[in-house]
């Protein structure tokens, strides 16, 4: 590890406090000048750093930059994000992960960038990744759990990513079936996982989970269309979440809730946040457009619908919204 990489483990341990040059000098076993270099190299890359006379240095909450010493110093997962690779730019982290699978990277990487140049979403879509403003991150499985239950990776990932959420800004996150987080009615969250099947063996041979999070500000990077339906944890809340923290809760959530995935314990918290369940909705399955009342959620992570005609559905994939808000 570098000077400037320590500096960064340090200021994340001490956290709001400030600590003395020599106090870092002594700490990382340097000058107190190279101290200094390394701050102001850090502020060169982006880093916001606060320095107090008599005080000392520590780094600013409106720092916003990535970085993998201050995700990992955070991190109280086991495996997950064993290692975790920062990067400014690429087109998507899914892609970097899927190419890092065929390295043989381990279970449990994690891919972050600052920003996606081509963003992936559900159905071919795009995923908006602007600058300095989401999370955008892919963690890379390699799972020994059976085939069964590979389709609930990603209902396992929106529960996680919720608790992640909430447990940094404190405002209630919901889940729309199957993979959205929703706050206040608008989206601030997609997930999409890449599986790829050893179908001899007929187990997962491996799968990458991207998630997708507007954490600060969206300002002018959506248009008004997508405002309409998306938003960010700042823009709903006002709270300038720190992204490294973010992704450090999200991989521990991920952690926790993937060990519940065999016995499917996560499920109820899949379904105290699913925001569909007791409305009228419509659902589109390949070309076939459904309309019915959601009544739940089953074992799979489906969505149960009962049509109008009282057929009961059982949708596994697709996408579906709401027609009218009407509970009960
Ligand atoms: C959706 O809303 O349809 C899913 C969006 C998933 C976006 C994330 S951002 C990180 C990862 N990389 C991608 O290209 N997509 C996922």
């Amino acid at each position: 590890m570098n000077v400037k990489e320590s500096l960064l483990g340090a200021f994340a341990a001490s956290g709001n406090n400030y600590i003395s040059g020599s106090a870092l000098a002594e700490q990382l076993g340097v000058s107190r000048n190279a101290v200094w270099k390394a701050v102001k190299a850090l502020e060169s890359e982006g880093y916001i750093i606060e320095s107090v006379t008599a005080k000392g240095y520590r780094l600013s909450k409106n720092s916003n930059h990535l970085s993998e010493q201050l995700i990992s110093s955070k991190l109280s997962s086991s495996v997950l994000g064993s290692s975790v690779i920062v990067l400014d730019e690429t087109d998507s982290t899914n892609n970097y992960a899927k190419k890092l699978v065929q390295k043989n990277a381990p279970h449990g990487t994690v891919v972050v960038a600052d920003r996606q140049t081509a963003g992936k979403g559900r159905l071919g879509r795009s995923f908006v990744s602007s600058k300095g403003i989401g999370l955008y991150m892919s963690v890379i499985l390699r799972p020994d759990f059976g085939i069964s239950v590979a389709p609930l990776i990603t209902s396992v990932a929106a529960v996680a990513a919720a608790e992640a959420v909430e447990r940094l800004c404190g405002a209630e996150v919901r889940i729309k079936w199957v993979n959205d987080l929703y706050m206040n009615g608008r989206k601030i969250c997609g997930i999409l996982t890449e599986a790829s099947m050893d179908m001899e063996m007929r187990s997962l041979e491996s799968a990458v989970i991207g998630i997708g999070i507007n954490v600060r500000k969206t300002g002018d990077s959506f248009d008004e269309e997508l405002s309409r339906r998306a938003t960010s944890i700042e823009d709903e809340t006002g709270i300038s979440v720190d992204r490294n923290e973010l992704c450090a809760a999200v991989i521990s959530c991920l952690d926790k809730c993937l060990g519940m995935i065999e016995d499917r314990s996560y499920l109820g918290e899949y379904r105290r946040r699913e925001l569909l369940t007791g409305n009228i909705i419509t659902a589109n399955i390949g070309n076939e457009t459904v309309t019915g009342k959601a009544v739940g959620i089953d074992d799979n992570a489906n969505l149960v619908i009962e049509t109008e005609n009282g057929t009961v559905r059982t949708l596994s994939s697709g996408e579906a919204n709401l027609c009218r808000i009407s509970r009960g």
